[in-house]
């Protein structure tokens, strides 16, 4: 069933706070993207997933403005890929969170000074620092571990650490880029939990993944990606039963295009493209 909100087709809607117009992505000597054609909406929560090597790391530095298309446009925010003015990235990055799966935290400095240096980078006046500190550390439920170093710390709290400081400034979107890659299923779901809050509290928030149970029990927007192109747009519209055991919910498929196929058709909206 093709709908408005996911077409393939149509001009990018003015409520999106993201849009890909066909577009292309060419490495030097390797194509990444082809066609690629979709929009976000504001507090939208979507879940890229597909094969190593599919795109979704080159869609989320395209969102982030770290490539630019080759053919298309992407918009951030009202911004246009085409039309950024170099100087302008950097008011466009305060407004984008990044997560990655190595967490990249500083591993000399504690957890507080790796969340104010932050803020130190984009002006934050010394005074709201620590008071903007506390407020995310709570928010990941690791305010008590401040002090430590990140090396101190289980890969579960650095993730979540990592988020903290994503969100210290209040992005209106926060990317994930395999932000559970490095955990087991358990510490896992407790992230993706993370980033649901994260998404109740208004932010839009993209993440990849390709791990399969995370994307068989996602209740919100799925995007198949296989050879640099959209496989399957997928919104569900009832919530996944978050209260059910994970044995329950073990995705057992072996490939990342069928993952969302247990979804009962009267529960999602699909454009399929391949
Ligand atoms: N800087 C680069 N230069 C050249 N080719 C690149 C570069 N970055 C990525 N690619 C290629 O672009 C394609 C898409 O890569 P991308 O990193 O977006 O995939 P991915 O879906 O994130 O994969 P993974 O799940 O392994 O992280 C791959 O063929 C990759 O080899
Ligand atoms: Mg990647």
């Amino acid at each position: 069933m093709k709908t408005d909100k996911h077409s393939n087709d149509g001009p990018l809607e003015a409520r999106s706070v993201i849009g890909f117009y066909h577009v292309d992505l060419q490495y030097k000597d390797q194509k990444a993207l082809s066609n690629v054609h979709f929009s976000v909406d504001n507090g939208e929560f979507l879940c890229l997933t597909g094969p190593s090597g599919a795109g979704k790391s080159s869609i989320l530095r395209l969102i982030a403005m770290d490539a630019f298309p080759t053919k298309g446009e992407v918009m951030v925010r009202g911004m246009l890929a085409s039309k950024m003015n170099r100087r302008r990235i950097p008011q466009l990055r305060r407004e984008i969170g990044f997560v990655f799966q190595d967490f990249r935290l500083l591993a000399d400095r504690s957890v507080e000074d790796n969340i104010a240096f932050a803020q130190l980078v984009v002006g934050v006046p010394r005074a709201a620092i620590m008071k903007n500190v506390m407020r995310v550390l709570t928010q990941v439920g690791l305010y008590g571990k401040r002090q430590r170093k990140p090396h101190e710390l289980s890969g579960g709290e650095q993730q979540r650490i990592a988020i903290a400081r994503a969100m210290v400034n209040s992005p209106k979107i926060l990317l994930a880029d395999e932000p559970t890659g490095n955990l087991d299923p358990v510490t896992a779901q407790e992230i993706i939990d993370l980033l649901f809050r994260i998404n109740d509290g208004g932010t839009c928030v993209v993440f990849s993944t390709h791990d399969h149970q995370i994307v068989k029990t996602f209740g919100q927007r799925v995007i198949v990606i296989q050879d640099g192109r959209i496989a399957s747009d997928v919104k569900r519209r009832v919530p996944v039963d978050r209260t059910a055991s994970l044995a329950d919910q073990m995705y057992r498929g072996t490939d990342a295009a069928t993952a969302v196929d247990n979804i009962p058709a009267t529960a999602r909206q699909e454009t399929v493209h391949a």
